[in-house]
């Protein structure tokens, strides 16, 4: 490409797409009973969610919502102005899922209100149970939105797609062919058990990204933001981010994996859709299943298909796409629900037999540390009087 196509190439893309307005986009969501078991959401939920949010919308604090259920998560996507981390759009968040408990504990739902580990609502969501995944940006002349919505597994299975799309050539032509998002991206990485994070710039230091990220249930992408380099998006605002709340940590015992939500922006200096949701092509090994506590294949699914039934599923994510037009949320559209993803399905449905083969062994069973459920306590307390030292 001449540097004239390249000079073009800006003058259609103006810096004015810089400057729109600021919107914040929430996705929070909450496991508050499962229908049955783990498997789903009950419909009467998400309509309970939808009146909640019907009256904030009437009342002008929300722009727009969409609600919807992955798996047993049911799952609110709110567009509103006032930010990340506000205590009204979070009190809401937690009215919806203290209304959906209600009807979940009527219906004798499967863990009602699981994910609610507080009684009442002090200000910030964050810790009290759900996941959270928001960003503020400002919104460009396009501004195509994707939420996506895994069910059984933990905020670690979002590593290898998003470094993916915003990492790896071989996933985004953008990355070689797009002038303006040749000079790659800054990852924002959480060591999740020592609570502290790095930033990180790829392509510059990807070798030392990957040496983290590659093990996913300590290090976690939490955002990804664009170069100050970039021509089409701000520095400050991301073009993706991940929730990273851990159940375990934050209730001292285990009530349930993280089942994480993330929210990445296309196109336009970001990777263009299709990059977005190439990585999910292959059905990668992720940590969760049943009980928490199983290696097992990320199978990508149209929202009708997010139903874990499959020994608790095997693992899946769902992925719903927006054009945001003022903050309105133009859509969704079920963007999985495509026969291109057939493949993908049919061999996560593959390695969920072969991995299922293995039983109780690891590494279909997850190694000790990551068990969310264990018996060796009582089995090794059972046995040590017949443990014997060998000679
Ligand atoms: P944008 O630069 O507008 O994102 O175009 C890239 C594209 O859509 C190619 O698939
Ligand atoms: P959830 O975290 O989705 O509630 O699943 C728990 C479980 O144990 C599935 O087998
Ligand atoms: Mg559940
Ligand atoms: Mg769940």
């Amino acid at each position: 490409m001449s540097e004239h196509n390249i000079y073009i190439y800006n003058v259609d893309f103006p810096l004015g797409d810089k400057m729109g307005e600021k919107i914040t986009v929430s996705l929070i969501k909450a496991d508050v009973g499962g229908w049955p078991g783990h498997s789903t959401v009950h419909p009467n939920l998400m309509e309970t969610a939808k009146k909640v949010l019907e009256s904030a919308k009437k009342d002008g604090l929300l722009i727009d919502y969409h609600v919807t259920g992955v798996g047993d998560d049911l799952q609110l996507i709110m567009t509103h102005r006032k930010g990340v981390d506000s205590e009204e759009i979070h009190g809401l968040a937690w009215k919806a899922f203290e209304e959906a408990t209600k009807i979940a504990k009527e219906l004798k739902l499967y863990g009602a209100g699981q994910d609610l580990l507080k009684d009442a609502f002090s200000g910030n969501i964050r810790g009290m149970g759900p996941g959270i995944a928001e960003m503020e940006i400002t919104e460009r002349k396009g501004e195509p939105i994707v939420a996506f919505m895994m069910d059984k597994t933990e905020p670690g299975a979002f590593n290898l797609p998003i470094f993916r799309m915003f990492g790896d050539p071989f996933n985004t032509a953008g990355l070689v062919i797009d002038p303006a998002m040749h000079d790659g991206f800054i990852f924002e990485v959480w060591d999740i058990m020592k609570h502290k994070k790095v930033l990180l710039k790829v392509p510059e230091e990807t070798y030392d990204l990957l040496a983290l990220i590659g093990a996913k249930s300590r290090y976690v992408i939490k955002r990804v933001y664009p170069k100050k380099t970039n021509p089409k998006l701000n520095e400050d605002e991301p073009v993706a981010v991940i929730s990273t709340e851990k159940l375990y940590q934050i209730a001292g015992e285990y009530v349930g994996k993280d089942d994480p939500v993330a929210l990445v922006r296309a196109q336009s200096g970001a990777p263009a859709l299709g990059e977005v949701l190439e990585p999910f092509a292959f059905p990668h090994l992720v940590s969760g299943w049943m009980r928490g506590s199983h290696n097992g294949p990320l199978m990508p699914v149209s929202i009708k298909q997010a139903h874990c039934t499959r020994f608790d599923g095997p693992p899946r994510v769902a992925a719903l796409g927006f054009q945001l037009a003022n903050g309105k949320l133009v859509g969704p559209v079920d963007l999985f629900d495509d026969p291109a993803f057939d493949e993908a399905r049919r061999t996560a449905a593959q390695i969920a037999d072969y991995m299922r083969r293995h039983g109780p062994f690891e590494p279909h069973r997850l190694p000790l540390e990551d068990m969310e459920y264990t018996t060796l306590p009582a089995v090794l307390k059972k046995l040590n009087r017949r443990f014997k030292k060998i000679e």
